[in-house]
């Protein structure tokens, strides 16, 4: 087989890399991909993600069975509808149901439609009124945009002044444009978070291991919000009944409410929970892989990834094995990031115990260097948490990191 993955990150490379262990596959490429990708086997192909005709034709002279998106924004650009117009098999959902990322207010509806327990919320395109709500609600809250904002659209106000100076951002002055003109405001839930992922295939969804995102830029959870920097799995203090009753109350109600709204959804739905004191809630859907989760939570998958969206596209049952083991993933940044942050620096080399996956990187005269926020992953398993995340940051600690930073305590939680 040939495949295209849609992307350019760490997600599409953890994702094209796994594609690439597969006997049947012989050729992965990936659009546009980056430059880190180029060892390990991957073939980079020069055509934007929103230039579906080019892609289309593309997939058509080199005899691609199939493509797989990455991220959300050629989801809601309609690019697997445009895909399936043209014959193609495309793995993700089509634009009408990629709204459950795309809209919190989307969202909510079909989790209020479907019993999907998740925290209350109030929509507002009225920036007074939703002051007077948030002052009615008092703090702590959660002020959301509607539309996508890269992960940066939410601001948990622990302090009233926080929750209407976020609702001025957003609404007044349109730090996140037009995604800010809509806003969900939401009650704070207390837990711990984590990510449950699922291939769905209309009704049908096949659960994939839970896994840790950490989204503040600093140690202890401190600092803005990015757009995540270190994940692991498995998440042991998640108890097993809280995710079985996961699957059953919200993935598996999404996936029927989607049906029942008449945009059923095929490809990696994504829940973002908090395990609250009466189980889990929801605190956003993705139409995607989570970056950087998959990123740890694919080296854990023991069966074969292009196999299994193979099966799901031609309509047979897939096959998902997972391993015991551990997997800790870092990611390394630029120095400022979420903000205003370094370029051009060199990629510092690493140990081989860990696997590098690369995102914000570039090319500048043949030399791979920094070019984005996130530039890379350095992700390690082992038999515990503990193991793998002592040789991440042993791998981290021997490299020159130099105009970076990183986290020094992802997977801490999991650790008593
Ligand atoms: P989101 O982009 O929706 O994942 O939100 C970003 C982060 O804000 C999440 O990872 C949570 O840490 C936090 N958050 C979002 N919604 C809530 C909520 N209702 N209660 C508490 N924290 C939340
Ligand atoms: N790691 C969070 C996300 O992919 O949305």
């Amino acid at each position: 087989m040939k495949v295209l993955i849609i992307g350019s990150g760490g997600r599409e490379h953890a994702i094209a890399k796994k594609m690439l262990t597969s006997p049947q596959v012989t050729d992965v490429f990936c659009a546009k991909g980056n430059p880190g990708m180029k060892n390990d086997g991957i073939q980079l192909v020069d055509i934007a993600e929103d230039n579906h005709i080019d892609l289309i034709s593309f997939v058509k002279e080199k005899g691609i069975d199939w493509t797989f998106v990455g991220p959300e924004i050629p989801l809601l650009n309609g690019i697997v509808d445009d895909f399936e117009a043209a014959g193609l098999k495309i793995f993700g959902p089509n634009k009408a149901a990629a709204m459950i990322e795309g809209s919190k207010e989307f969202a909510k509806k079909i989790m209020v439609d479907n019993d999907i327990p998740t925290a209350d919320y109030e929509a507002f395109t009225d920036y007074q009124k939703a002051c007077d709500y948030v002052k009615e609600k008092g703090a702590p809250i959660v002020i959301k945009a509607d539309g996508l904002a890269a992960g940066k659209g939410v601001t948990v106000a622990m302090t009233l002044e926080e929750a209407l100076h976020a609702l001025k951002e957003m609404m007044t002055d349109h730090r996140f444009g037009e995604s800010g003109d809509k806003v969900v405001v939401e009650e704070f839930l207390a837990g711990e978070e984590f990510s449950l992922l699922a291939f769905v295939k209309n009704e049908k969804v096949y659960p994939m291991v839970i896994s840790q995102d950490h989204k503040r830029a600093y140690d202890k959870d401190q600092g803005p919000n990015t757009g995540g920097m270190g994940a692991y799995s498995p998440v042991p203090q998640i108890s097993t009944e809280i995710v079985d009753a996961a699957v059953e109350n919200i993935l598996k109600r999404a996936a029927k409410g989607m049906m029942n709204n008449d945009t059923p959804f095929t490809g990696i739905l994504y829940a973002g929970l908090i395990a609250t004191d009466s189980g889990a809630k929801v605190i956003e859907f993705n139409a995607r892989f989570g970056d950087p989760e998959t990123q740890v939570v694919l080296p854990r998958l023991v069966s074969d990834l292009a196999q299994i969206v193979d099966d799901l596209l031609n309509g047979y049952e897939p096959d998902l094995i997972w391993s015991e083991q551990a997997a800790v993933g870092v990611v390394l940044a630029a120095e400022g990031y979420p903000n205003d942050y370094q370029k051009g620096m060199s990629i510092p080399s690493f140990d081989d115990q860990v696997t590098v996956y690369y995102a914000g990187v570039a090319d500048d005269q043949g030399m791979t260097v920094a070019s984005g926020g996130r530039v890379l992953l350095v992700e390690a398993e082992a038999d515990t948490i503990e193991d793998a995340q002592a040789k991440v940051y042993r791998a981290l600690e021997g490299a020159a990191t130099e105009g970076y930073f990183y986290r020094k305590d992802i997977g801490a939680k999991a650790i008593k």
